[in-house]
């Protein structure tokens, strides 16, 4: 393993050679007179850690704590202060010190303080690659190349830190808001407790509240004799995932509510309350607002539920995503069915752009199951893909490149084949006139050279 990294920032340099002498063995030690230096020098390098005098020239050794908590807050920062300085530790402290050694220092007893620091580290790192593992094992491969989608990533990753916030998704059926539901907890700081889903829809409307809460002792003829504990209960210190919120009953949503706001409940014949933590993540493909409207949704309990509100683009909305996941889907199928697929053709590409995905990205998973069941052969052509997708495109042989916005075929025809077409005539003819020249080519398109190269490429499979 690589060695620890340690900044030592004093202006006594007979503190500093000291220090860099014993550390040296163990420990990279770069040592710096003032904090400026330390600073101007942690932009190229982070260290683990910072061993930082308090009384510095200059800036002094607490605002140059605040700057480094500020812009590198995974640097440990031990502060070295004198005897009398208590109340300056104390301040230190506050501001995200990790520890303090005194002066005169004892090498020995600054050894184990940094010792002990670098352990927490070490304990941060371990826990982050574990995380990683997790997130791999319980969240399939999350495929989004478009910007829509990426915001949405980033913004959930944002929002799991906060593990006591409540978010609403809302999105058309099969968006993936399942799967962004299960990324908010595998990315929150409680990713290691429960991440217990019910699903709303699937119970029925009379079991829902000792589903949610549990039930004791005899609380209804055929319970459990020992009582059960709910769902909620199960969610504890994690993440409790209501998938369609919206297939709540008036009833449920009240029971529902009183849990939002006071964070305590009473399980079905009880009269102890139970009081719990978890984080509420909801989700639905209903449209609330309607139902708020109708009054079949509780407005109180919508804006519970919604403190922090994720909308998931449907997959029409974001067509860069189309290719890469019908990718994706088709490798995934082909492999378990152990059939060598190497790519889609063209037109089978235009056709999967063209359609009108309203069951999104599940509609897509299961258009490439079907395909990959079917087809035999290293490109999935046109032929593969279900009839519907053969006649939304112009019949095979149709030239389309001279259509005319004017005499528009009224039974429509392939736009991206026709551009296609278009583009891969003129670059062409673009070479011939550059005599082969490619950069010369591009400047008669007014395509940079790049774009250029790259659309040929991909024109004329080179
Ligand atoms: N970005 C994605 N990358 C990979 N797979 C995805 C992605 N989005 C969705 N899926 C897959 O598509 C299917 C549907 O997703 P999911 O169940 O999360 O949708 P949903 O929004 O909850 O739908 P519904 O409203 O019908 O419950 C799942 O098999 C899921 O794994
Ligand atoms: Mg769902």
């Amino acid at each position: 393993m690589n060695k620890f990294s340690i900044f030592v920032v004093d202006d006594e340099k007979t503190i500093r050679d000291g220090i860099s002498m014993v550390l040296d063995e163990t420990y990279r030690v770069s040592a710096y007179p003032d904090a400026e230096k330390a600073l101007t020098a942690m932009k190229k390098n982070q260290p683990d850690l910072t061993l930082l005098d308090i009384g510095l020239p200059g800036m002094s050794g607490i605002d140059a704590l605040k700057a480094i908590r500020k812009e590198y807050p995974d640097v440990l920062v031990v502060m070295i202060t004198a005897y009398e300085d208590v109340d300056t530790v104390i301040s230190a402290m506050k501001a995200g010190a990790h520890d303090y050694v005194v002066k005169p220092l004892h090498m020995d007893g600054l050894e184990v303080t940094i010792g002990n620091a670098l352990d927490t580290i070490r304990l941060k790192k371990e826990v982050q690659t574990l995380q990683r593992k997790y997130l791999k094992e319980h969240i399939p491969c999350f495929i989004g190349e478009s910007k829509a989608i990426q915001d949405v990533m980033d913004f959930i990753k944002t929002v799991a830190q906060s593990p006591d916030t409540p978010v609403l998704i809302q999105g058309e059926t099969g968006t993936g808001k399942e799967l962004i539901a299960a990324a908010i907890h595998y990315n929150s700081p409680n990713w290691k407790s429960p991440f217990a889903t019910v699903n709303c829809a699937a119970i029925p409307k009379d079991l829902i509240e000792s589903e949610l809460f549990g039930y004791t002792k005899g609380a209804f003829s055929g319970a459990n004799a020992a009582g059960k504990k709910g769902l909620v209960e199960a969610a504890a210190n994690g993440t409790l995932f209501l998938d369609e919120v919206g297939d709540l009953s008036l009833e449920a949503q009240a029971k529902l509510l009183r849990f939002l706001e006071l964070g305590e409940f009473y399980p079905l014949g009880g009269s102890r309350k139970k009081q719990i933590k978890t984080r509420v993540v909801s989700a639905t493909n209903k449209n609330l607002a309607e139902m708020m409207e109708t009054g079949q949704f509780r407005k109180d309990l919508y804006f519970r539920l919604g403190v922090i509100n994720v909308k998931v683009p449907s997959l029409n909305q974001r067509p860069d995503d189309i290719m890469p996941l019908a990718k994706h889907f088709l490798k995934g199928f082909s492999d378990k069915l152990g059939k060598g697929v190497s790519g889609i053709s063209s037109e089978a590409q235009a056709a999967l752009m063209q359609h009108a995905w309203t069951g999104n990205v599940r509609e897509l998973k299961n258009v490439m199951e079907a395909a990959a069941i079917l087809f035999n052969g290293a490109e999935l052509k046109l032929e593969d893909l279900d009839a519907s997708f053969r006649a939304a495109l112009p019949e095979s042989g149709t030239s389309t490149a001279n259509v005319d916005a004017a005499d528009f075929p009224a039974e429509g025809f392939c736009l991206v084949s026709m551009l296609e077409e278009m583009e891969r005539k003129f670059i062409q003819k673009a070479m011939q006139l550059a005599q082969n020249n490619e950069s010369q080519a591009a400047r008669l398109l007014g395509m940079n050279h790049h774009t250029f190269r790259y659309r040929r490429k991909k024109l004329f499979s080179l």
